[in-house]
């Protein structure tokens, strides 16, 4: 199994963010989460499509935009537009969800639903067939640097299940209180996709800490012992 790294921005410096995603991709890198945040459906207020666009430019790697704004739908065609490579909407904020995911990959998008901690994984049954990712929330959406809630872990394995029972093998993605101290448990509950802010950016080198969390993340491989006489 693959393991992708997405260093999210909003831990990142906001007056030198294409500084930040040049160090992450150094790092390895292989997406760049970028948190979209209206207000409303969440209790914060982030960025909109300018920046996506102004991070389309300087990003190597795909964009992987996590919209938690109600009505996502009235926003793809920006985001498509600004250089989304990855779109992933609420299941709680789109009404249409259907509707919104087939959009999204009408634009050449991938497709994501996300399910906030409540959120049963059933909210998931419908759609799963027609998903390219499924992200499942470790932390209530809103802010970086809260702490990963506990059972998020087992979630995934079920969001796992569900995709597997549509014979959809698209991946899940995990985000909030992402570290090097869970990354490996995540991994083999079934997340393919970490996020990861404050443990990147949060630190005094966001490279070497990209490297370190897919060290983190890797299976490990025990060095063959020479047999005991
Ligand atoms: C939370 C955001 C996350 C956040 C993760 O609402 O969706 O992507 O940036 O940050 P950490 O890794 O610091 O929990
Ligand atoms: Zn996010």
């Amino acid at each position: 199994m693959t393991v992708r790294i997405s260093p999210s921005v909003l831990a990142a410096d906001f007056s030198a963010l294409g500084v930040s995603v040049a160090a992450v991709e150094a790092g390895g890198a292989d997406l760049i989460h970028v948190d979209v945040m209206d207000g409303h459906f969440v209790p914060n207020l982030t960025i909109g499509p300018p920046v996506v666009k102004a991070l389309h430019r300087t990003a190597h790697v795909p964009l992987d935009v996590h919209l938690m704004i109600t009505d996502p739908e009235r926003y793809i065609d920006a985001f498509a537009d600004a250089g989304a490579a990855m779109i992933s909407v609420h299941v709680e904020a789109a009404t249409h969800l259907h509707r919104t995911i087939t959009h999204i990959k009408e634009r050449g998008i991938q497709a994501g639903a996300v399910i906030n901690p409540s959120t049963p994984v059933s909210a998931l049954e419908e759609i799963a067939p027609e998903l390219d990712f499924a992200l499942v929330m470790s932390v209530n959406p809103g802010f970086g640097g809260q702490h990963f809630i506990t059972g998020s872990d087992t979630k995934i394995t079920r969001v796992r299940r569900l995709l597997d029972a549509a014979g959809n093998p698209a991946p899940v993605e995990v985000d909030g209180g992402v570290d090097c101290g869970n990354a490996a448990r995540l991994v083999a509950a079934g997340a393919e996709i970490l996020v990861a802010g404050a443990a990147i950016f949060g630190t005094p080198d966001p490279t070497e800490a990209t490297r370190a969390l897919r060290a983190a993340a890797s299976p490990r491989v025990d060095p063959v012992l020479p047999a005991a006489r």
